[in-house]
């Protein structure tokens, strides 16, 4: 069997204007892929397709809605992998349980689970059935915050969502990503000090950088023979 690579494949990155979706087009595109990302901001969609340079194009896609997502897959065409890490930053799950607003907290899982979910639904015209979808969830999945029940549960969700399609979809494979800390934008105005003490007492005690996270994405597209999995990078934190 050759060497499995990317190169003349396309690739499909839904948040790959920024941070870990980022550095997984930059990654695909070492790989000798063709790339496509989207995310909903046209002018951040415009800016990150002018640095990532190549053979890279872009469009402004909205994963809530399906009329969005229908018309971003129509005008790709065919292609072979979707690499999904769109996410908001609103804090509607965080806080306590007794104060929940449940209209809130479950808006705030609009992007990252129904969004991934309505992505595969329109990707799924368009996708090689021998290609691959990785979607995302985090390391809050696995380990709990106090204040952060519904990061665990809507990234277990994810988790078993990947598992699920893996098998409703073969031989279509679907994968997840679990990221630990990883210094994307999101991080930008936490202290520096503040990230080296949260990251000390990992085994790899420093915080992760999105380029670490995009090979796991990478191998997931190649690993012809993997599905249904969560690849964890978190620099050891789920061990210790
Ligand atoms: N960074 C970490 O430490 C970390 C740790 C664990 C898990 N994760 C997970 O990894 C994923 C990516 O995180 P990141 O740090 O790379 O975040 P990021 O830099 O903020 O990237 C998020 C991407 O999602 C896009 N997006 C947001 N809303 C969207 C929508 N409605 N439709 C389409 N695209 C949308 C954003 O672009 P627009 O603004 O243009 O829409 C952006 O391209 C998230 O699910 C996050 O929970 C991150």
């Amino acid at each position: 069997m050759p060497v499995p690579t990317l190169s003349g494949q396309r690739v499909v990155v839904i948040g790959g204007s920024s941070g870990i979706g980022y550095a997984v087009a930059q990654a695909a595109l070492a790989e000798g892929a063709q790339v496509v990302i989207g995310s909903s901001k046209a002018d951040k969609v415009a800016a990150a397709v002018a640095r990532l340079g190549n053979s890279a194009s872009g469009a402004a896609v909205n994963v809530r809605e399906e009329a969005s997502l229908k018309a971003f897959f129509d005008g790709i065409g065919a292609f072979d992998h979707l690499a999904f890490t769109a996410g908001d930053w609103d804090r509607a799950q965080a806080g306590p349980v007794a104060e929940l607003d449940f209209a809130a907290a479950a808006a705030s899982a609009e992007v990252r689970f129904w969004g991934a979910l309505k992505a595969v639904k329109h990707g799924l015209a368009h996708i090689s059935p021998t290609g691959s979808v990785t979607l995302t969830d985090g390391v809050r999945t696995h380990r709990p915050g106090k204040g952060m029940p519904l990061a665990s549960a809507f990234g277990a969700a994810i988790e078993h969502l990947a598992k699920g399609l893996a098998v409703d979809l073969a031989p279509l494979r679907v994968n997840a990503v679990c990221p630990g800390l990883v210094l994307t934008e999101v991080w930008k105005d936490v202290p520096a000090d503040r990230v080296a003490k949260m990251s000390a007492r990992l085994p790899l005690p420093r915080a992760g950088d999105p380029a670490d996270v995009a090979q796991a994405y990478i191998y997931l597209m190649k690993g012809g023979y993997t599905t249904g999995q969560v690849l964890v990078v978190d620099g050891g934190m789920m061990l210790v």
